[in-house]
């Protein structure tokens, strides 16, 4: 069910970016009564967000061969017209070559914001904040249909150690630094649409400067923390047979059974992997905005993905282009993990007795493991017979 509606918010977002309304084109201008040059029409078509093909300017920037430098005066007397230079510094196809260095300098214009604001404003802030607020009412739902999981005949009384001090220091540290990257985040990705009017302006420049800070700092604790976890419970996490038994029986949510499994059960992995792997596309694509224009990563992707999947994503990106990409991927695999997290807590919380313990103080109840991990106690309790740790 989590991962039908998941498919369904992930579906909507990825219809949205490859077929958005502003790509559709705009019609054929007669552009005769302006020798070439852009009608009225051109601009009126840009502003209603329509594909203008942009060539008969684009391609028309003078000859460089002829041009004069762009030191010397301009006009209709130098190498180039006035109107094609300014067509170059439009197109950034005039040479800008000054004492001033730096990868984005030589852009002077470029005319990508629109389509990120809008989608960042738009799309990205109703489907994340959607999915977030959907499927935590599911869970509600969830709950009332269901209710707590229980210890089936209740708690034995007996304890077993579950997670080491380490493992739950390790975990924290993620979980603790994701919630607050998760505050923080949307604190500056919705603040200006919903806290501007509740708090007003000069109270939320001061809590997005904060916010901004705070997000920027603690994401190191939580990159930290996605290794660790990762050192600590990957060679449990490897997919066998076991799991697929599980995931048939859908972890015996429904049937009130107790299918078998070692340390952590198929949907502990599916939580498991799906944090290390957006964890870690979270964490380039936000090294990417921490260092702007240092670490590009969307033209070499993209690459990539056209040679292997026969795609046609655009590979020359203007450095501005990069982190408009990152700063859009990160939000969105943000909120992906942030509607798997939720999940994650629920079951980790209100959803299952006895389970809380296992991070709370590393104890479980011996009869809450037999029912969940059954394999895993045996094997514990193999060891500890032989005076092993695990
Ligand atoms: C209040 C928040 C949270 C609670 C109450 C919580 C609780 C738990 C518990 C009880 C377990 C152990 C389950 C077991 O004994 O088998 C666990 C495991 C785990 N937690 Fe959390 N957690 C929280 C937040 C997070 C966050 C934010 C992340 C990652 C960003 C995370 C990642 C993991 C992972 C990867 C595991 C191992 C796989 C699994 O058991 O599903 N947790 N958590």
């Amino acid at each position: 069910m989590n991962f039908k509606i998941f498919g369904a918010v992930v579906f909507a977002l990825t219809t949205l970016m490859l077929n958005p309304a502003w790509a559709q084109d705009a019609p054929e201008v007669d552009r005769t009564s302006t020798g070439g040059a852009q009608t009225l029409e051109d601009i009126m078509a840009r502003q209603k967000q329509l594909e203008v093909d942009e060539s008969f300017r684009s391609e028309n920037t003078g000859d460089p061969a002829n041009a004069a430098p762009i030191s010397e005066q301009l006009g209709t007397l130098g190498g180039r017209s006035q109107a094609d230079s300014w067509r170059g510094v439009r197109y950034n196809e005039i040479d800008l070559s000054t004492e001033v260095s730096g990868p984005a300098v030589d852009v002077l214009i470029q005319d990508g914001g629109m389509p990120w604001y809008q989608l960042r404003e738009g799309p990205v802030i109703t489907y994340g904040g959607g999915a977030i607020l959907g499927f935590v009412l599911l869970l509600v739902v969830f709950y009332f249909i269901r209710g707590k999981i229980r210890i089936d005949g209740g708690p034995s009384g007996t304890k077993i150690e579950r997670f080491k001090a380490i493992e739950r220091f390790g975990h924290w540290l993620l979980a603790g630094s994701f919630i607050a990257l998760a505050l923080t985040g949307l604190i500056t990705l919705m603040g200006r649409s919903f806290l501007i009017p509740v708090i007003g302006q000069e109270a939320f420049s001061t809590l997005a400067v904060g916010s901004k800070w705070l997000h920027n700092n603690i994401a190191w604790a939580f990159m930290l923390g996605l290794v660790m976890t990762f050192v600590m419970w990957v060679a449990h996490n490897i997919p066998n047979k076991l799991d697929w038994q599980w995931l048939k029986a859908g972890g015996g949510i429904f049937t009130n059974s107790h299918p078998s499994s070692k340390k952590f059960n198929a949907g502990q992995k599916i939580v498991f992997w799906t944090v290390m792997i957006l964890g870690l596309s979270v964490s380039l694509s936000g090294l990417s905005l921490l260092f702007p224009f240092e670490m590009p990563m969307f033209a070499g992707t993209f690459e990539v993905m056209n040679s292997i999947l026969g795609t046609d994503f655009p590979t020359a990106l203007a450095p501005h282009e990069e982190m408009q990409y990152a700063n859009l991927w990160h939000s969105i695999i943000a909120f992906a993990m942030m509607v798997a997290i939720i999940a994650h807590i629920y079951i980790g919380t209100v959803g299952m007795e006895g389970a809380f313990d296992a991070m709370g103080n590393g104890q479980v109840d011996l009869e809450w493991a037999r029912q969940h991990h059954d394999l895993w106690v045996e094997e514990r309790l193999g060891k500890q017979d032989k005076g092993e740790s695990s």
